[in-house]
């Protein structure tokens, strides 16, 4: 009942980066990073825009062609998979991001449901879902919805659902997709702190249920929460560690040729980031101010 096709797909939980290089026009976006994340794993990414963050995450899907340096999922070379074994990958992995991918003219449970089908393309999704949802996947859409708040939306057009709710459709896609592997670019983007809360709870349980989880975000003081931090500075990682080892210096060093008139707010850390701590976030909500 519980096992799926996917259960015999190997695991994507763990990663590395060695050396990647992403160029773009010339323009290298990953310029040599190295980073190594264990199965199970938290850590927040941070770092000044233009850093490499979102190229961080989509080289974990092969979404850009590497240029130089190795990228490995769940110990295989991502960029030696064929296209029938980096579909597989891909289908344990869940991403949200900066814009939510989802499809606006669908339900919110069937854009949700998607998690599910994972591969499949958004028609043909659709036909499986109204052909007759079966229960389970019926039952487990309705609670991931409920989970993420929303459980009275799941038949409103999901492009008429505000810009927090259409990102809580797709940590709710996420849930039901249970993936091995979570990458999340910026999924606070644009919420408010009680979404926020809401959002981190829903991540951070698929991370105590097993999944690797990668969140990219702004806001330093919530990335405090997590175990490990790792900065991207042009392309390179230039932290990684604990958050208490992230100085008011070493920041300033990470965010040095952002945009100046951007100051870096240093809430106090906040603990390990257990789930039920209260998220206190930083004025402003960005970590990140612009004055
Ligand atoms: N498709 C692309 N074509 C050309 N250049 C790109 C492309 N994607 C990213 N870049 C460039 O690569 C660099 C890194 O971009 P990336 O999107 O990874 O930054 P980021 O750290 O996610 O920034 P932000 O915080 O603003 O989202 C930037 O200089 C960007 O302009
Ligand atoms: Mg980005």
């Amino acid at each position: 009942m519980t096992s799926s096709p996917r259960s015999k797909e190997p695991s994507a939980r763990g990663f590395a980066l060695e050396k990647a290089v992403v160029s773009f026009r010339g323009t290298a976006a990953l310029d040599g990073a190295t980073l190594e994340v264990e199965p199970g794993e938290r850590l927040a990414v941070v770092g000044a825009s233009g850093a490499g963050k979102t190229t961080l995450f989509r080289v974990l899907t092969r979404g850009v062609a590497l240029s130089g340096g190795r990228v490995t999922v769940g110990g295989r070379d991502l960029y030696s998979l064929s296209k029938g074994e980096l579909k597989g990958v891909r289908r344990r992995i869940g991403s949200i991001y900066q814009a939510y991918n989802l499809v606006p003219q669908l339900p919110a449970g069937v854009n949700a449901a998607l998690g599910e089908v994972g591969g499949m393309g958004a028609l043909a999704t659709l036909r499986t879902f109204l052909a007759g949802p079966d229960a389970a996947l019926a039952s487990r859409v309705a609670g991931a919805l409920d989970r993420v708040g929303l459980g009275d939306k799941a038949r409103a057009r999901t492009a008429d659902l505000s810009g927090g709710q259409q990102q809580r459709v797709a940590v709710a896609r996420l849930l039901v997709q249970s993936p091995d592997l979570v990458l999340a670019d910026e999924p606070f983007a644009a919420v408010d702190p009680v979404t926020t809360e809401r959002v981190f709870e829903a991540l951070l349980e698929l991370n105590h249920e097993g999944a690797t989880l990668m969140v990219n975000l702004h806001d330093v003081g919530l990335a405090r929460r997590f175990p490990r931090v790792v900065a991207l500075r042009e392309g390179q990682v230039a932290f990684d560690g604990p958050p208490e080892r992230l100085s008011e210096e070493a920041l300033n060093e990470i965010y040095a040729g952002d945009d100046p008139h951007q100051e870096v707010v240093l809430p106090e850390p906040q603990g390990d980031g257990g789930p039920k701590e209260p998220i206190q976030l930083a004025e402003g909500r960005d970590g990140v101010s612009s004055h």
